[in-house]
Parts: C-alpha cells; sequence; structure tokens
C-alpha cells in the first residue's frame, strides 16, 4: 500500500473496572484503504472505533490522525464519521432533510445543499426518495440513508460498526457489493467492524483479527486465510485441522506419526508447532495409499462438497470432498506438501482445529433421534 497513514493507533490500552480491554494495540491505517475489524464478540472492535472517533479516551497510548496526534480533539472536530448498526435517523425529518442535517448545521446554501443531497442520493440508489418518511423505509433503504447522512460532509475516514448487522442475508449481500462501490468511488478510507469472517474477506483490502482485547493478525484476505499466524486465526476464519507437529527440519515435519513435506523453514530443530491443513486441501485415497489412514465417523451432503469426518489417531479432522465415502468406511488421506502451514505456538494452541465435538454433537443428536423412535 504506497499511500500515507490516515490513522495510527500506537499502543492503546483501555480498561474497564479494572479489566483489560484493549491490550496496548497498534495500528496503522492508509488513505482509501478499506480496513476491517474482525472478532468474536467482546473482543473490543467497537472500542476501538470509539476511540478513532472520539468518544472514548484511551488510558495510555496515541491517537494519530494524518501526522497530528488526536487523543485531545473532542470527537466533532475530528474529520471522521460513524455509521451504527442502528440507523438512528432523525424520525421527524424527510429522507431529504436527514442527509442534508450536517451541511444545514455549517450554513451551507439552499442551492449547494440540493446538488450534494441529490449527488448522495444517486450514490447510494435512493433517487426519487426525497419525500418519504424515514420510518416507513425498509431496513436496508434507512441504512442508505444513513449511509448517505454519513458521507454527506465529506469525512476523510468512515467508521461503520456491523451496519449491515440487522439486514437479511440477501439484501446483506447487496449492501456488501453497494458499500465496496461506494468506498471506491469516493476513495474514503473506510474502517468496518464486524464478525462476519466471510463479509470481512470478501469487502476489505486489509483485515485486522482481533481477540481477547488484542490484534492477532494484520494482512490482506488472501494472507489472514492463507497464512494465518496462529491458531485463532486459523480456526476463526474458515475451517482447519489444526495438529501438534514438530519440526524436525527446514522443510520436514512430523504430525499423527507420520514425517511430512512442507514449504516451511527457519523454525528450530525439533521445535513444537501447530500445523494447519484446510479441509478443501486434503484428498481421500484408499487405505494404506496416502500419508495416513483413518475411520470416517460422519458425512454430511453440502451441496459442492461432502463435509467429511475422519477419525485419525484419536484426533477428528475434517475433510471436504466431492467424492462420496460411507461413514465407518476407512480410507486414506494425502496432503500435498503446499497445503501444509507451519505456526508458531502460542496461548491458543491445543484450545482449536479438532472436529471431536463437532462429530460427537452430531452423534448426540442421532442418538437421541434413535431413542425417540
Ligand atoms: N463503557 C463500558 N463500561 C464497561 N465495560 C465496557 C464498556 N464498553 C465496553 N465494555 C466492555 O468491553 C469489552 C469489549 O466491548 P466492545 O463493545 O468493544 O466489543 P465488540 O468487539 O464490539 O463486541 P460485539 O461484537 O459484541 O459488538 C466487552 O467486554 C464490554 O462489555
Ligand atoms: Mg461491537
Amino acid at each position: 500500500m504506497n499511500e500515507k497513514k490516515i490513522i495510527e493507533l500506537k499502543n492503546v490500552a483501555k480498561s474497564y473496572d479494572g479489566e483489560m480491554i484493549l491490550d496496548h494495540i497498534s495500528l496503522d491505517v492508509h488513505e482509501k484503504e478499506f480496513v476491517t475489524f474482525l472478532g468474536p464478540s467482546g473482543c473490543g472492535k467497537t472500542t476501538t472505533l470509539r476511540i478513532i472517533a472520539g468518544f472514548v479516551t484511551p488510558d495510555t497510548g496515541d491517537v494519530v490522525f494524518d501526522g497530528t496526534r488526536i487523543n485531545d480533539i473532542p470527537a466533532y472536530k475530528r474529520h471522521v464519521n460513524t455509521v451504527f448498526q442502528k440507523y438512528a435517523l432523525f424520525p421527524h425529518l424527510n429522507v431529504y432533510e436527514n442527509i442534508a442535517f450536517a451541511l444545514r448545521l455549517n450554513k451551507v446554501s439552499e442551492e449547494e445543499i440540493f446538488e450534494r443531497v441529490e449527488e448522495m442520493l444517486a450514490m447510494v440508489n435512493l433517487r426519487g426518495f426525497e419525500k418519504r418518511d424515514v420510518n416507513l423505509l425498509s431496513g436496508g433503504q434507512q441504512q442508505r440513508v444513513a449511509i448517505a447522512r454519513a458521507l454527506i460532509n465529506k469525512p476523510k475516514v468512515l467508521l461503520l460498526d456491523e451496519p449491515l448487522g440487522a439486514l437479511d442475508l440477501k439484501l446483506r449481500k447487496d449492501m456488501q457489493n453497494e458499500l465496496k462501490n461506494i468506498q471506491r468511488k469516493t476513495g474514503i478510507t473506510f474502517i468496518y467492524v464486524t464478525h462476519d469472517q466471510e463479509e470481512a474477506l470478501s469487502m476489505s483490502d486489509t483485515v485486522v483479527v482481533m481477540a481477547d482485547g488484542k490484534i492477532q493478525q494484520i494482512g490482506t484476505p488472501t494472507d489472514i486465510y492463507n497464512e494465518p499466524q496462529n491458531a485463532f486465526v486459523a480456526d476463526f476464519i474458515g475451517e482447519s485441522n489444526i495438529i501438534d507437529g514438530i519440526m524436525l527440519d527446514d522443510y520436514k515435519v512430523r504430525f499423527s506419526g507420520h514425517e511430512f513435506e512442507c514449504l516451511d523453514k527457519g523454525f528450530d530443530k525439533n521445535e513444537r508447532v501447530d500445523v494447519v491443513v484446510r479441509p478443501e486441501d486434503v484428498d481421500v485415497t484408499k487405505p494404506g495409499q496416502g500419508m495416513l489412514d483413518g475411520v470416517v465417523t460422519s458425512v454430511t451432503f453440502k451441496g459442492v462438497h461432502y463435509e467429511i469426518i475422519v477419525n485419525i489417531n484419536n484426533f477428528k479432522w475434517m475433510i471436504q470432498s466431492t467424492d462420496y465415502v460411507e461413514p465407518n468406511q476407512n480410507i486414506g488421506i494425502y496432503i500435498e506438501p503446499d497445503a501444509i502451514h507451519i505456526m508458531k505456538r502460542s496461548e491458543y494452541s491445543g484450545k482449536f482445529g479438532d472436529y471431536s465435538s463437532f462429530s460427537d454433537e452430531l452423534e448426540k443428536l442421532s442418538d437421541a433421534s434413535e431413542e425417540e423412535e
């Protein structure tokens, strides 16, 4: 990214009632960038946005805007607007007046207001809605008004806190595309919050994965998916088998009792590592013809592929394959070197990446339904 930095968080920390909510996070956001904070509920996404907007003051650390420290600049003086999940439109004003609101405060001329509101209405696909009562609009339309209202005074940065969270799936997808287009057209920096990984991967230039008040990884969607930095990221983004391994040497890792070739290097000899293998990267073979053998414990049809749970040495792997296999069948699995990704161990090691609970749950469910019969 060549663009210059527009927002920098430097070692920002925030506690509430003695509990560390943001644990010294640092982050650069560049001009024209679409950055997404992605993480589970309670990890500190909204708090981070509020610190950037100026609604929350960090305990320590600096918030820098366009090269200047702005910790002490009040929210209304920052060149930043926010769009919330709840649209918070003015109920007594029509669509036109809702969008015009900030310009009227700034005593902009009637002519210019008209021009800019019309431009915004076109941008969010609401031409002809000027006189409508905002209370009678659909959720998607209300959110478009909220976006137009936030963009009308041309903020340098737009903060969006789960803006599509209240919309149904189909409308969400449409709005995702529209938001992305609006961001490209206006060149405004977007900082977007979601806990939906698919939304984050499909919209962003840069994804910031957060958990437990810390930044776990910052990268492009492809980096985050292909090169997760630890077991948390590997588990949170997509499906992952995460296995204990030992790095025997550069390009050589041992796990599940077998020695595998891989593309990773630079670890200590015999260093314990976390090994990630994505379900779509595992090939099914006849027993004895792959690298590992196991027993199929469940098969679920997913449309594009089957989702197969296989017990290999008491570790339950998830495999996605277009080939059908039977429950209880013995199979082999084959893994190419480039399908193996090695990670440093972390506080998240051993916590994720085994699909036991997944298939136990299914077994319990099917036991329960058998009992009912
Ligand atoms: N004003 C406050 N006083 C006390 N605790 C707070 C306050 N604001 C946030 N918290 C706590 O800080 C933590 C992080 O909250 P935050 O709203 O940033 O999470 P989030 O990542 O946005 O979660 P969600 O996805 O549920 O919106 C939570 O445990 C929350 O309860
Ligand atoms: Mg939140």
